[in-house]
């Protein structure tokens, strides 16, 4: 298990997980990476651990450059458990002179590992640690993702470790951006903007211009998951600067379960009339679709129409599952409607317009309900209703 240089001194010491497949209900079907790094100075010090269970590949790495026991500083960027489950048998195995966190870092370390003895040494925005050749700058950046989350800074080598920001799950054996397929790599990325970082948008917005304002600069960006950007560090940078703004394609998806084939058959109406308006659209059955998929397709789209037929006057079960994951979200900017067939009360539709009323997605239409089984003109109010919300999205995009 080699470890990487990505640049004088510096290492990639991290662990691969080939078989992660759900990341608290994120589906990453291709694994993922939990990325630390590794530098060698006067005084040796490890950047953020990895997932519990995974702390031999990190040491094993280690091992490849120097003594474990011989690092003198640990830094933890974040405390999400992907980061620091083997943080205390790391703790304890090496035993650091000090642990650098936010202030947030450390009440959430308590609270996780209860360990009160570690050797904390709490830092801000600002601060500077020096390492012997090497100095490290902090930048708190809070609630991107959680309370604790922060970069440090190498001004020596303009290299930024970035904590989860732009990261992205994806197992490979390549560990730089230009040794990956491109538009794979975004398309994780996006992904990950879209089931992570999407709610949190306001305060993307606000660090890029911290960082812009700062004047640093970066040519290498280290990511706590995923491939080091060493070729084209801006090319995400402008990505999250678009992703954050939430800008919308003339682009709908349809986000639907059936029961009997009804509700599918309406799905592909709309569809009709959103194509014959030509708008771009994905269908997405949500018994083949996973919710953090559909999530992603809605990072730009600028429509949301969902359709469920009434089961027990209530909306299917997968309809009830991905309205809550989007709320979570927040998605901003989004207009929507509803369809849905019904044997004999038909409360579907209603639900999924309050949802949308609930978390501000702008309603284009009151939604159209089939009874059992749509014939050739009972699909007709669904082409009109793609048609209808075709015109909009033409109109606001
Ligand atoms: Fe990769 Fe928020 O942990």
């Amino acid at each position: 298990m080699k470890p990487i240089e990505i640049k004088k001194d510096i290492y990639w010491v991290g662990a691969i997980d080939w078989d992660i497949r759900d990341f608290h209900g994120y589906s990453t079907y291709k694994g993922s990476t939990y990325n630390a790094y590794l530098i060698i100075d006067d005084k040796v010090t490890l950047f953020d651990t990895v997932k519990k269970g995974f702390k031999s590949d990190l040491l094993h790495r280690i091992h490849n450059i120097i003594d474990p026991r011989k690092i003198d500083y640990i830094v933890v960027n974040h405390v999400e458990m992907d980061h620091s489950g083997s943080l205390p048998e790391i703790i304890d195995l090496v035993k650091p002179e000090k642990v650098f966190c936010s202030p947030m870092g450390q009440k959430n370390l308590l609270d996780h590992f209860h360990r009160p003895d570690w050797p904390f040494q709490v830092v801000k925005s600002g601060d500077t640690i020096n390492l012997g050749k090497l100095n490290v700058h902090f930048l708190e950046t809070r609630m991107l993702h959680w309370p604790d989350s922060m970069f440090s800074y190498i001004p020596e080598e303009s290299l930024l470790i970035s904590s989860d920001a732009f990261g992205h799950h994806w197992a490979t054996s390549e560990r730089f951006d230009d040794e990956v397929d491109e538009p794979e790599l975004f398309a994780h990325c996006a992904k990950y903007y879209a089931n992570i970082l999407l709610p949190y948008s306001p305060l993307v917005q606000k660090l890029l211009a911290t960082v812009t304002q700062m004047g640093i600069k970066i040519d290498t960006i280290a990511p706590d998951h995923g491939v080091i950007w060493r070729t084209n560090p801006g090319k995400i940078i402008a990505a999250y600067a678009a992703w954050s703004r939430q800008l919308a394609k003339p682009k709908a998806i349809i986000v639907y379960d059936t029961m009997w084939h009804s509700t599918e058959s309406m799905a592909k109406a709309v569809a009709d009339g959103l194509v014959e308006e030509g708008i771009s659209v994905k269908l997405m059955d949500l018994q083949v679709n996973h919710r953090s998929d559909v999530v992603t397709e809605m990072l730009d789209a600028k429509a949301l129409i969902f359709g469920s037929p009434t089961l027990n006057n209530g909306m299917m079960p997968m309809l009830s599952d991905i309205l809550c994951y989007i709320k979570g979200l927040r998605p901003t900017g989004k207009i929507g409607a509803a369809f849905g067939s019904y044997g004999w009360s038909g409360e579907a539709v209603g639900l999924i317009n309050k949802w949308m009323e609930e978390i501000k997605i702008e309603l284009v239409d009151p939604g159209v309900k089939v009874k059992y089984v749509p014939d050739h003109a009972g699909l007709h109010p669904c082409v009109e209703l793609g048609r209808k919300v075709g015109k909009m999205i033409k109109d606001a995009v």
